[in-house]
């Protein structure tokens, strides 16, 4: 429904747009209207340009009116468009900002700094095809997690794919940056599920594995989005999932009993057997009393059902209490929307009703943090209480992939990761939320992964640097290149620097040329 609303209301804004776009954007709107490419719309030109602007951006900050806005919003719905959308951006020269879910954290798909800018929103290049015979399926771009999801559902409830928790992320994006999931345990990153991919290049070509040839093919599986060209299509395996899985929320309030809990949680939950997933969600709360604390909740789920995970659960993690009242058996595929707080009917839906306003940051820990490190922690929770930390563990399948497989180089030794987050409604809190959160990531310098600090590109977060307009040198590149890809760095820019040396594709963390 809401791609047949997409493509109908942009056919209807197409003569009003080509009309009234702006002097300087005339090269690049007639060279897309010559291509026969009808699907966009521009600032000038309707109203509708704001709601097709906001409608997958997910972060509400980059919706704000000081955000800088594209000149032009192209909706290909044919391959070819986004070739020809490469090719005419290019040659007018209109830097190319691709968004696929639009669920970037610093809003990289839907804003840049460069002066003139043009989105291609692969929003209309959704189609799934899944093949059962060779347990594969081709994702376009432009399809959600839960477009793909549903695909293979629809087709067979024993497999799955090890992807994000959130049905409405772009394969786009979130498989360029890795894709950490409830799988990852059992089957690895998203990325390391990709087979194949479609990818329309810095000179405007097409080209697939055999054709970008394996440092190409490397580099856009986990080397991040906005780097290496648009890709239109990736082709992945499918894994198996049982029939029945186990989804549990565990909840513990108390700041004792959970620093006990987490701590233990932290040498159990990353070598304990692979199908079972338990995450640690932790915020503070306000007691009945006024009085402040820490709330815990254990989610996750176990591949296979209800009697198993209470045994394999209290074998090796008794104190974390689990009863059968806390578990649920179900489908894998009803486990994505029982985690996402969504219906299985609505994984095709690519509106998002819990949009906010949000900034968050990552860390990886190598060793347990000790008691007193997370009471720390903890006082931070309390001082504000619309931020949480969730620690998602690794091991399993993640230390069998060595480091320098993908550009994810977060492997064997890291325990698990940490993505802190803190959401508001009211835009004047930013600031001190912001600031909150910067000094709560401070504090946790020597309690995570050090030289270098790890961070997760899919959690991207402009604080570790930024250059304007992506024309970063290397040495500055380093300060969030060696976070997020630790010593793939190198291979990266050498990947880059042989196939974008004019640095066509970039953003504000983009892979630098090395010139
Ligand atoms: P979006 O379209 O914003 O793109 C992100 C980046 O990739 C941008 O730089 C963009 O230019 C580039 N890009 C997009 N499409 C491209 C394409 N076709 N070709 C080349 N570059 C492209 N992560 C995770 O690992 N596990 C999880 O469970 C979750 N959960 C989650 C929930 C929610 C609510 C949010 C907002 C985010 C997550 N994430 C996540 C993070 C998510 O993986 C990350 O934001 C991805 O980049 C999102 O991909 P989209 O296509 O939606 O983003």
């Amino acid at each position: 429904m809401a791609l047949l609303r997409i493509i109908s209301l942009c056919t209807a804004l197409l003569l009003l747009s080509i009309c009234a776009s702006a002097q300087d954007g005339q090269g690049l709107i007639s060279c897309l209207q010559q291509k026969g490419i009808t699907n966009l719309t521009t600032s000038t030109s309707s109203s509708a340009y704001d709601s097709l602007l906001r409608f997958s951006l997910q972060n509400l900050r980059f919706t704000e009116p000081g955000v800088h806005k594209p000149y032009v919003l192209i909706l290909p719905y044919k391959r070819e468009q986004v070739v020809d959308s490469v090719g005419c951006c290019i040659k007018h020269g209109w830097q190319i900002v691709v968004r696929s879910g639009g669920h970037s954290y610093e809003g990289l798909s839907s804003t840049s700094d460069a002066p003139n800018f043009a989105i291609i929103d692969l929003i209309n290049l959704d189609r799934v095809t899944v093949d059962m015979k060779s347990k594969t399926a081709w994702a376009e771009a432009g399809a959600t997690l839960g477009h793909l999801y549903s695909a293979i559902g629809r087709k067979s409830a024993d497999y799955g794919f090890p992807a994000g928790v959130c049905p409405t992320i772009g394969t786009g994006g979130h498989f360029s940056g890795g894709g950490m999931s409830l799988l990852s345990r059992k089957y690895g990153l998203a990325a390391d599920n990709i087979i194949d991919a479609v990818l329309v290049d810095a000179n405007g070509k097409l080209l697939d594995r055999k054709s970008m040839g394996e440092d190409l093919f490397w580099a856009i599986r986990g080397g991040g989005g906005g780097s290496w060209g648009v890709v239109i299509a990736w082709k992945v395996r499918l894994v198996r999932v049982p029939r029945k899985v186990t989804v549990f929320n565990v909840h513990r309030t108390g700041r004792n009993q959970v620093t006990d809990l987490v701590y233990r949680w932290q040498s159990i939950a990353p070598l304990v057997e692979r199908d079972l997933f338990i995450r640690a969600v932790i915020s503070g709360t306000q007691l009945q009393s006024g009085q402040k604390d820490v709330a815990l909740t254990f989610n996750g789920m176990y591949l296979g059902p209800l009697d198993r995970l209470l045994k394999v659960a209290n074998e090796s993690f008794l104190e974390m209490g689990i009863v059968a009242g806390d578990c649920e058996e179900m489908s894998w595929l009803d486990s994505i929307s029982s985690t996402s707080h969504t219906t299985t009917s609505q994984l095709l839906s690519r509106n998002n009703t819990n949009k906010g306003y949000f900034k968050a940051k990552s860390d990886f820990v190598t060793s347990p943090i000790s008691p007193s490190g997370l009471e720390g922690a903890w006082k931070f929770l309390e001082e504000e209480l619309s931020g949480y930390v969730i620690f998602a563990p690794l091991g399993g399948r993640m230390y069998e992939i060595p480091s320098s497989k993908t550009p994810f180089p977060h492997r064997e030794g890291y325990l698990y990761n940490i993505q802190y987050q803190v959401t508001w409604k009211d835009t004047s809190k930013e600031s001190g939320l912001v600031d909150w959160i910067r000094r709560f990531y401070r504090y946790m310098t020597p309690h995570v992964s050090k030289s270098p600090r790890g961070a997760y590109v899919n959690y991207i977060d402009l604080d570790l640097g930024t250059a304007v307009n992506g024309t970063a040198s290397i040495a500055e590149a380093r300060a969030w290149g060696d976070k997020y890809f630790g010593g793939n760095f190198d291979r990266l820019v050498k990947v880059k620097t042989k196939f974008d040396p004019n640095n066509v594709f970039r953003n504000s963390q983009s892979i630098p040329v090395n010139k």
